[in-house]
């Protein structure tokens, strides 16, 4: 630590030296997140330059020349920038240029290892200023970083563009890594070389925003992505809305990366004394490959944004795959049997429990909004059905979807107008419904209701999954003014926080789920008041395994719900094999599957309860084996004091590798290894089931893999002997 202050202390002595002999140069200074720097220069011109965005050990000196335009931290445009702007602003008097000059910064502590800096910057000639924010949380060199746009014009001024940060990284070679895909295949990875050009990646669905595209991204500088070594920048932006990401490799082979909600269609009129907010982005740094930098953002967003960290996620059993809409108490008390036999902790009960008479909820056209218990499913209510689960020891969680309404809805029919929608326009549905308005405070109020109404008279009622199927087409809203329509996009999530905030202060020991149809909704905007979130609708093993595997680089497996079904047919081992690495779960009509099967689930969760649960809620993740390059798929967790490992192999395909390399252990200690989760009788073939290898072995040579054949799988403990 004195070491490190002290280098920190020479560079910035060093950098004060040079900036005095330099004319062009009025103040240098720099902020640091454990590895991860940026360095600014205020230049004789009083703009906000940045130096440098990367590896915090590597000497920056400022140019001899003035730095050229595109290397100001927010262009703004108008009045000489030439790249795309980070802000984009017409003033009260209609002039479309901005200048921003930097008119201080000052860091304070917020917490032992988090600093937060601020630089405010103004527009010399109008009232109009941008704060930047950066939130360094050194153990993890993560930063992140946001702005805050205020003016005092006469007026209104009209934002277009509102980056929430725009730094440059210069290196040879660039290589980006994106998650995208749709329906039940998210989260798929795919790799680039960047060339000179605008790469935009975004969403402009408003809400189930990420659906086809997660808002997180990795940066390779040199080459392409590595798990375990190489220079890496990942990021992941707090918005569940609309987002996007530029990624400008400019005529110098410089890469500006402008990230924030996205602008299309959003302008924004913001009052005299108004403050607009960009969420924030958030930057790690690893020169120890993609591996280290998803480790940073798990162990970041454990301590930082993810609701309730340290408790573990209960087994669930959820009956959607199992029942849809079609179930009654009598199904329900079966399916709780089947819950408590296998050793599931909670029964979730998913869609299709309200609506009445017309709008009953049958199927997904009816009973949206509606959210009175259905008289003919549940005619003791709530309270009735939640006992009965906890007589037999399993708790009970519930559906919700309350940013939703059919049109066969009595709420429909009261409050046609509390939906997103345009005039003269013919209504587009997505699964049968539509969209409220959440902008509207009857709207918020009315949300709030449905919360409160399900949860405060049920405290039985201790788990929520919060799902949200459908995205906006027509964005449009009858309780904006029509010169604020643009509005929809941005505050539609602002009012959706604090709904969420809302339930999850309301209701702090209710667990939830987010959810939007599969992963329409996974960002670190939202996480802070959620456990969990379910990843996908395919729980097919085979697709299960890419898609958690690509949220594995910015979630931690405790956010990650896994649930074993039949989807696919596959083997069931396997299916368990899948979910054991996650949230575990199960999805399945438990009453009708055989008594074998029966027992291989109930074996399960008692495996995963006494020896895996600990290593998926606070284990650090190690992935060993792509399956993006190899047929196997092999990762992961070990305990933070290096005393344990599970290790998870899948075959996806035919086809053999011959050796799995282990990672995070301690070379010197001692290890027995053990292969788990076996269907009873079965022996193990993993040669080094039952000895005793050193850590250094484990690590060096690995573990020989007998495994060959598509849909075979294992997972195995590695235990320190004492
Ligand atoms: C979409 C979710 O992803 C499913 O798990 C299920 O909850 C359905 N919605 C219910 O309508």
């Amino acid at each position: 630590m004195k070491n490190l202050l002290t280098t920190c202390l020479f560079l910035c002595c060093l950098l004060a030296v040079r900036a005095a002999d330099n004319p062009n140069v009025k103040k240098l200074f720099t902020v640091t997140s454990g590895e991860l720097k940026l360095t600014f220069m205020v230049g004789a011109d009083d703009r906000l330059y940045q130096l440098a965005f990367g590896d915090a050990a590597r000497e920056v000196t400022p140019p001899a020349k003035m730095p050229s335009r595109e290397w100001e931290f927010l262009p703004p445009y108008g009045n000489g920038v030439l790249t795309e702007p980070a802000i984009q602003a017409t003033h009260v008097d209609g002039n479309t240029s901005t200048e921003l000059h930097y008119t201080g910064h000052r860091t304070e502590t917020l917490a032992p290892g988090v600093e937060q800096t601020i630089i405010s910057l103004k527009d010399p000639a109008y009232p109009f200023t941008v704060d930047i924010y950066i939130k360094c949380y050194a153990d993890n060199s993560m930063m992140e970083i946001w702005n805050t746009v205020s003016h005092n014009e006469k007026g209104k001024v009209v934002l277009h563009r509102f980056a929430s940060a725009s730094p440059i990284v210069k290196a040879k070679e660039y290589w980006l890594t994106q998650f995208a895909g749709n329906y039940k295949r998210e989260a798929t990875l795919s790799e680039e070389r960047l060339s000179e050009g605008v790469k935009i990646l975004d969403s402009k669905l408003g809400i189930r925003a990420h659906q086809m595209r997660i808002p997180s991204f990795i940066l390779s500088l040199d080459g392409q992505a590595r798990e375990n070594e190489g220079e890496v920048l990942s990021a992941s932006l707090r918005w569940s809305g609309s987002f996007q990401f530029a990624f400008d490799v400019d005529w110098n082979k410089n890469l500006r990366l402008l990230t924030g909600m996205n602008p299309l269609g959003s302008q924004y009129n913001l009052e005299r004394g108004g403050t607009f907010i960009t969420p924030a982005i958030l930057y790690t740094y690893s020169k120890q490959g993609k591996g280290e930098a998803s480790r940073r953002f798990h162990r970041w967003a454990m301590a930082n944004a993810v609701r309730d960290a340290e408790k573990d996620r209960p087994v669930l059993l959820n009956n959607w795959e199992a029942t849809h809409c079609d179930f009654d108490e009598a199904r329900l008390k079966q399916l709780f049997d089947g819950a408590r036999q296998t050793g599931a902790e909670l029964f979730l009960l998913d869609d299709g429990w309200f609506g009445n008479g017309p709008y009953s909820r049958d199927d997904d056209k009816h009973g949206l909004g509606d959210w009175e218990p259905s008289v003919k499913k549940l005619p003791r209510g709530l309270s009735y059905i939640a006992r009965e689960a906890l007589k037999r020891k399993v708790g009970f969680g519930i559906w919700l979807e309350p940013e939703m309404v059919n049109p066969q809805s009595e709420l429909y029919q009261k409050h046609p107008d509390w939906i997103i929608t345009q005039p003269k326009r013919e209504p587009i549905l997505g699964r049968h419904q539509e969209i409220l308005d959440l902008t509207r405070p009857e709207v918020q109020a009315y949300e709030w209701d449905i919360i409160d109404k399900t949860l405060r008279p049920n405290p039985d009622i201790t788990y929520v999954k919060w799902d949200c199927n459908r995205y906006i087409t027509q964005p449009g809203s009858s309780y904006l003014l029509p010169t604020d329509q643009s509005h929809l996009w941005i505050d539609y999530n602002w009012a959706l926080y604090r709904l969420m905030d809302r339930f999850a202060k309301g209701f702090p020991n209710v667990m939830a789920m987010l959810c939007a149809g599969g992963s329409g909704r996974v960002d670190y905007g939202a996480m802070p008041y959620f456990h969990s979130f379910w990843p996908s609708d395919n729980t097919d093993p085979l697709g299960r395994i890419k898609i958690q595997w690509g949220f594995s680089h910015f979630f931690p497996a405790n956010t990650i719900s896994a649930h074993v079904t039949r989807m696919g047919k596959r083997h069931l081992k396997m299916a368990i094999d899948v979910a054991l690495s996650g949230a575990f779960g199960i999805d399945l009509a438990l009453d009708k599957a055989t008594a074998e099967e029966r027992a291989q689930i109930a074996a399960a969760v008692a495996l995963y309860k006494e020896r895996i649960r600990p290593l998926v809620m606070r284990g650090e993740l190690y992935r060993l084996v792509s399956p993006y390059e190899s047929p196997l798929a092999s990762l992961s967790y070990v305990s933070t004091d290096k005393q344990k490992a599970v290790v998870y192999l899948y075959q996806t395909k035919d086809g053999h590798e011959p050796r799995v390399i282990l990672g995070g252990l301690d070379a010197d200690k001692k290890y027995r290894v053990e292969e788990v989760s076996l269907p009873i009788g079965v022996a193990s073939r993993f040669p080094a089931n039952g000895k005793v290898l050193t850590g250094a072995e484990l690590m060096n040579q690995g573990l020989e893999n007998p495994l060959n054949a598509q849909f075979e799988s294992a997972v195995l403990m590695v235990d320190i002997l004492p």
